[in-house]
């Protein structure tokens, strides 16, 4: 799975966007580690805080599909935004921190910028930090 077939995954989603409010188009594709891609797009809702964006539809679209680890991902916007912070948290509880973050732009003529998930979200709290608190 290289990136340009991930890229084409997250715009092929971003076809799907449901985005009537906003009418900011989001894609996403995660790769899993077996191998697996899982596309999103984002969900608007006209109770605006309910609405869901398309890396954690990716994402969870992937984790119902039994996936638990994510190996890449890609996201294509209108113009090259990068994951918010709702969906920089949603994506360390299944990647490391090393996760390659592909943003691109709608226009396929601009250039893609790659992120780790640690440039995105340093420090990040997550699943390790928990460990020892939980009754189980
Ligand atoms: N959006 C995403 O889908 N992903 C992001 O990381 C940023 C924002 C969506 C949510 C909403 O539908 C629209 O973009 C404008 O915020």
């Amino acid at each position: 799975m290289d990136e340009h077939t991930l890229l084409a995954a997250a715009r092929s989603a971003r076809l799907q966007a449901y985005a009537p409010y906003s009418g900011y188009a989001v894609g996403a594709a995660v790769l899993t580690d077996d191998g697996r891609v899982f596309g999103g797009c984002n969900v608007e809702n006209a109770m605006y805080g309910a609405t869901v964006c398309a890396e954690r539809v990716a994402v969870t679209t992937a984790v119902s599909a039994g996936a638990r680890r994510l190996s890449m991902v890609a996201v294509v916007t209108l113009n090259g935004g990068t994951p918010c912070g709702f969906c920089r948290q949603v994506l360390a509880e299944f990647g490391p921190p090393e996760l390659p973050i592909l943003v691109a732009a709608a226009d396929p003529a601009l250039p893609v910028r790659r992120f780790t998930l640690a440039q995105l979200l340093p420090a990040a709290w997550g699943p390790e930090d928990l460990a020892g608190a939980r009754a189980d």
